[in-house]
């Protein structure tokens, strides 16, 4: 989600979303389990997912006939926002069928097109009413993925946005949660049908690529931790924050549209690291180190020592095999890093020229509030109406020289992503995304030290284990590859080694 709109751009199906329940289908989430981890082991969870609600039919809530058509609302169905939304209702969804979307035990498939279909966006969920909240301060995010079949211009994206729980049901809007209502992200999308219970109806115009897709004068901001953007050829990971906590609709200046795009609540541009546009050009790729031909571990961090993130941390494991990321290779980073941090992030907006907006929207601690708060996890694969995707996997701008600090981002051509192209041309793509695991950092994976990869971790943990007594709390880092800080907890905690590059104070 990088440059102007990103996911303002998602295309959406030929039916559209509301606010009441419609009855014409059932509605069943796919299930999808996941797991919830700590040092002495993980518990499956019975999650499920469910679609959002823009993607689904919104007809009247007494017959089959639209509210939306095409980008066009029934102007009598719809004559305000507050009528339209008691006019309309949402309605189930044939997930396999339409949509595209199918899941088996942990593995989640989304089809890029499916018949009319174009890309989707589900959300995971605790329960039938009730997105799961995640609370990943100080903790891990593991998942598997395979991109092999996801070419460049598409995105399989899996992210966290600070949604509400029961995605905003109120009077206006009975559907929630199992409706998939109450998107929000940091591009503060204008797409969004229905926002806080409301219809974005005013000045609702079509988009001019985009037969299914139309922005409203309201748009819907939320803190926004891209903790996976890719397809086979790049993949980014960016923290996106917002001046305000939980969902806001914004209208005006606030969104940071166009030439506001610096003024608005929320940070578009986040901070990525992007491994190729970091200057490691072979890290990530078919064949590469982490070989995107094949499924991957993907590993973030969340490092919060004392309470304030501090630091987002990225591994890979392949073949049992773990990956530290790639470091960086550009002038003006200095030293060489692998991981997000404010300094990082500072270092590298001066290196490309970029403006700070990450930094002036509360850099890395005001995601970690996020983060704290709780947020929800989407599971995406999209096409880019604004932007081609070549912010992530091309030369961007794509009038700029690809040589010029950080506009080289991927290898994909700056005509591959046109929408027009991928959507005939990689019709069949899809990306698949597993064994979604959550909890104490170092609990959600090990390495097995058997695969083949260049980098091994099978060195064993260093250092000794730390007497308890000193000042670290407990959950801290304690120790791990790279770490001098202290390596002794409060009294009651062990520093436990969980991996060669983290041990953690463990209470008794
Ligand atoms: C259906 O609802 C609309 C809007 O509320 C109303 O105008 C119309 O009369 C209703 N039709 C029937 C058959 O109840
Ligand atoms: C569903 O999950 C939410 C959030 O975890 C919880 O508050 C609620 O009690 C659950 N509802 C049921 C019916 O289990
Ligand atoms: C709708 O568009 C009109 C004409 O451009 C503009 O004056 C008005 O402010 C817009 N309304 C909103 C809520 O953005
Ligand atoms: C690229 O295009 C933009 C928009 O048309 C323009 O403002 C910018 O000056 C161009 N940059 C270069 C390096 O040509
Ligand atoms: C992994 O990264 C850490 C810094 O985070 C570094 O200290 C360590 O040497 C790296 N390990 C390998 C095997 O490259």
């Amino acid at each position: 989600m990088f440059p102007t709109t990103s996911l303002i751009s998602l295309c959406l199906a030929a039916f559209v979303a509301g606010q009441q329940v419609g009855t014409q289908m059932a509605e069943t989430h796919p299930t999808l389990s996941s797991q919830k981890c700590t040092a002495s082991g993980c518990t499956t969870q019975a999650t499920s997912v469910v679609l959002d609600g823009n993607w689904r039919w919104l007809h009247a809530t007494n017959s089959t006939t639209n509210c939306y058509t095409g980008n066009t609302w029934d102007a009598a169905l719809c004559p305000d926002p507050a009528t339209c939304a008691s006019n309309c209702a949402l309605d189930g969804a044939d997930y396999g069928g339409t949509y595209g979307i199918s899941s088996t035990g942990s593995a989640l498939t989304l089809k890029f097109v499916t018949g009319a279909n174009i890309g989707s966006r589900v959300y995971l969920m605790a329960n039938a009413s009730s997105y799961q909240m995640l609370s990943l301060l100080n903790q891990e995010f593991t998942f598997d993925v395979d991109m092999s079949n996801l070419g460049c211009g598409l995105n399989g994206a899996l992210y966290l946005s600070e949604m509400a729980v029961d995605g905003g049901l109120s009077a206006t809007n009975k559907a929630g949660a199992k409706y998939g209502t109450g998107y929000c992200d940091s591009q503060c999308p204008h797409d969004l049908k229905f926002i806080n219970g409301q219809a974005n109806i005013v000045n609702w115009t079509g988009a001019a690529t985009d037969p299914n897709s139309g922005s409203g004068s309201l748009g819907t901001c939320c803190n926004e931790m891209d903790i996976w953007e890719a397809n086979k050829n790049a993949a980014a990971f960016t923290p996106h924050t917002c001046t305000s906590a939980g969902l806001t609709a914004c209208t005006g200046t606030q969104c940071g549209d166009g030439a506001d795009r610096y003024s608005g609540i929320c940070d578009k541009d986040g901070c990525d690291f992007n491994s190729y546009r970091m200057g490691d050009k072979t890290f990530l790729g078919p064949g590469m180190t982490v070989d995107t031909s094949k499924p991957f571990t993907v590993v973030t961090q969340f490092v919060a020592a004392s309470g304030t993130l501090t630091e987002i941390r990225r591994l890979y494991v392949q073949n049992g095999v773990v990956f530290n990321n790639s470091e960086t290779n550009i002038a003006g980073i200095s030293p060489a890093v692998n991981s997000i941090t404010d300094a990082f992030c500072n270092q590298q907006k001066t290196a490309f020229g970029d403006t700070n907006s990450f930094e002036s929207h509360g850099g890395l601690a005001a995601m970690g509030a996020a983060l704290k708060r709780g947020m929800v996890l989407a599971l995406s694969i999209w096409d880019d109406h604004s932007a081609g995707m070549y912010w992530l996997d091309s030369t961007y701008p794509t009038n700029a020289s690809a040589s010029s600090p950080g506009v080289a981002r991927g290898p994909c051509s700056i005509t591959s992503g046109d929408p027009k192209t991928v959507e005939g041309s990689e019709a069949s793509n899809s990306v698949t995304f597993s064994n979604i695991k959550w909890g104490d950092i170092g609990s959600t994976f090990s390495s097995t030290g058997t695969g083949s990869g260049t980098t091994t971790a099978s060195s064993p943990p260093t250092g000794p284990t730390q007497p308890s007594g000193g000042s670290l709390p407990s959950w801290s880092q304690c120790g791990g590859t790279g770490w001098t800080g202290s390596g002794s907890c409060v009294s009651g905690n062990t520093c436990t080694v969980l991996n060669p590059f983290y041990s953690q104070c463990i209470p008794a």
